[in-house]
């Protein structure tokens, strides 16, 4: 949701927090701040809208100093403005605050402290936190022990940095529930504070991550950890092996492009090291269940937001098919409201990239606590779903800059087809060739992809020719019916053109009625079982005067002759189809948006990583 991010050390702090706030310029956007310890003075500077317009601000007036925190802000209490832009300060202007996460009784606090004659600026819930520190502060206790005691008084969940004139040497930062995460980087002489490794990943790869509840005191010289509670707390740290560069745009215009193009690069290495041919086997490194205790589980939950809840859709296809276990999924907001039904037996499994999505992580504790077991398909190392966890399948997208997500969705479903061959190997359901064969398509598959993303399939053109519609309609069946629905997210997310998906078969219930030449409708019939159903449900666009672009295998020419428009793409086995469906609706997306002027990796109101309920 927000980024933030901290500096303490020697070097230029407005710099530092500065460039790691536009590595994290994807997580919120509409506006931005940052303060700096200059001389003896608490140097803040505000802006809204996106970093260009803060670093116009610091142009002007570049504050000085070594020690520094900075914010982008995605508003939820009080428009996007400048006096709403974090970081805030106490009456005095001597403590300042950042934080990602809602004071759910800051309406109760901001009585009392105005009571008290704190004078609040901001519309915002996070101002209440910064004058709390200053009413704690002021019978003498340090920032730390100020900032514990505000903390408790705190309800939801949250992630804070806090500066002080008074301690000029030192940040703290906290955590609270999920919020998002606070990693703390440990350089020679320097310490970073950021809500996301890849803010910091330019200077350091030793992180620590801070959990629930805690808190910590950082220096120059590394960090202190306590609980809110005050006890120590003794905090492992880890080398993470993210390449800064992955972060980078590499020529590509938009980052979303260059990660579509990376897709058959993660495929690869979501797959590398976990598959064995010959005695066909599976394995993940971060999982510690026999065989015997795969077996176990008499069904699958999954959960997952937006297009993680997509991969949870073709998800169950791979898993029914292939390990024959019944599978349910879930919105994971709606999940922990229906009074779900979950035991020991049950294999819960949490599908998130950023593994901070706050549903996603309620519902995690919600499954666990009924006794399930969960595992986090998760693509963000350290994350808070992955510490959460009983197991842990990393996907190896790398990080995924983009709002709109690609190469981690590809990622996803590569460790979910992973899983279900697990599965399926354990329960017996699938014979050793057909193990040997499932691998063998599996490993083929970034080459294909790769296949497609480099065919010019005429996405310019299509965006010429459609960019003026206001509406899209995408079909699909079977485990493509889910890619309908990614192909339309994608659609809408960035190109603000209003898309459905539907299963091809439920058009003739309703979104028939829609069909005209204005209208353009994506149809995916690829060669499966269901591949005759769909072409006839296709026909009626074409006999009711619709738009077709159909999306099919190579050298189809009955899907041709109906299309006004195709995309094709290669065959693979069936449950692996959707891997390769997904890139031209991607690149359609894409191409659209890009078109129509929009702002792709930033789409408007949206954020990358979804830290409030
Ligand atoms: C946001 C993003 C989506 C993403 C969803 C779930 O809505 O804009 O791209 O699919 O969150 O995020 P997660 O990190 O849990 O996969």
């Amino acid at each position: 949701m927000c980024g933030i991010v901290g500096y303490v050390g020697e070097r230029d702090a407005t710099r530092i927090v500065f460039d790691g706030l536009k590595r994290l310029e994807y997580r919120g956007y509409d506006s931005a701040g940052l303060a700096v310890l200059s001389d003896g003075r608490l140097e803040v500077r505000r802006s809204v809208g996106k970093l260009a317009e803060l670093e116009r601000v610091l142009d002007r007036e570049p504050p000085r100093g070594t020690v520094g925190i900075g914010h982008t802000r995605w508003a939820t209490h009080g428009k996007p403005s400048e006096v709403n832009a974090h970081p805030h300060l106490d009456c005095r202007g001597d403590i300042v605050v950042i934080h990602n996460g809602i004071v759910e009784n800051y309406v109760e606090l901001r009585q009392r402290l105005r009571d008290q004659g704190h004078v609040f600026r901001s519309e915002t819930d996070t101002e209440v936190i910064v004058h709390l520190v200053e009413a704690f502060a002021a019978d003498g206790a340090s920032l730390d022990e100020a900032a514990r005691r505000a903390l408790r008084e705190l309800r939801g969940n949250h992630a804070i940095v806090l500066m002080s004139l008074r301690e000029p040497d030192r940040l703290v930062a906290a955590r609270l529930g999920n919020a998002g995460g606070v990693t703390i980087g440990l350089g020679e002489g320097e310490t970073f504070v950021a809500s996301d490794l890849t803010a910091i990943l330019d200077h350091t790869r030793t992180m620590a991550f801070l959990d629930d509840r805690e808190m910590a005191i950082v220096t120059r010289d590394g960090f202190r950890c306590v609980g809110l509670d005050g006890t120590p707390v003794d905090k492992s740290t880890t080398v993470v092996s993210w390449d800064p560069v992955a972060a980078a745009k590499g020529g590509y215009k938009h980052f979303m492009l260059k990660e579509i193009y990376e897709q058959p690069r993660a495929v690869s290495d979501t797959i590398r090291g976990r598959v064995n041919q010959g005695p066909a086997s599976v394995r993940f490194e971060g999982v510690p269940w026999t065989d015997a205790a795969w077996r176990r589980f008499r069904r699958v939950l999954i959960v997952g937001c937006g297009t993680a809840w997509h991969a949870g859709l073709i998800a169950k296809f791979m898993l029914e098919d292939l390990a024959r276990v019944p599978v349910e999924v879930d919105y994971a907001d709606e999940f922990r409201y229906r009074n779900p039904l979950a035991d020991a037996e049950t294999l819960f499994v949490a599908v998130t990239q950023s593994g901070e999505t706050v549903d996603v992580l309620v519902s995690m504790a919600e499954a666990r606590q009924r006794g399930a077991k969960v595992l986090a398909v998760v693509n963000a190392i350290g994350s808070q779903a992955a510490r959460a966890a009983d197991g842990v399948i990393y996907t190896h997208a790398g990080p995924e800059i983009g709002v709109a997500s690609t190469k981690a969705f590809t990622a996803h479903l590569t460790a979910l087809y992973l899983l279900a061959l697990k599965l399926g190997q354990a329960r017996e359901t699938l014979s050793n060739d057909q193990l040997n064969q499932a691998i063998q398509r599996l490993l083929e598959l970034p080459h294909r992809m790769g296949d497609v993303l480099s065919r010019d399939q005429g996405y310019e053109d299509l965006a010429n020719r459609y960019a003026k519609c206001r509406d899209f309609l995408f079909l699909g069946r079977g485990i493509n019916y889910p890619i309908a629905l990614e192909g339309a997210l994608k659609l809408k997310e960035i190109s603000y053109i209003h898309a459905e998906g539907y299963p091809a078969g439920e058009m003739k219930h309703g979104p028939i009625a829609l069909i005209d030449e204005e209208m353009p409708v994506v149809a995916i019939a690829v060669r499966d079982h269901v591949y005759e159903k769909t072409l006839n449900n296709v026909a009626q666009v074409k006999s009711r005067g619709g738009v077709l672009i159909g999306l099919g295998n190579d050298g189809d020419d009955t899907l041709a002759a109906i299309s006004d428009h195709l995309l094709n793409v290669p065959e693979t086995s069936e449950h692996l189809t959707p891997l390769l469906t997904a890139l031209p609706l991607q690149l359609l997306a894409y191409y659209l948006a890009d078109r129509r002027g929009c702002d792709v990796d930033q789409p408007r109101n949206l954020a990358k990583s979804v830290t409030v309920e």
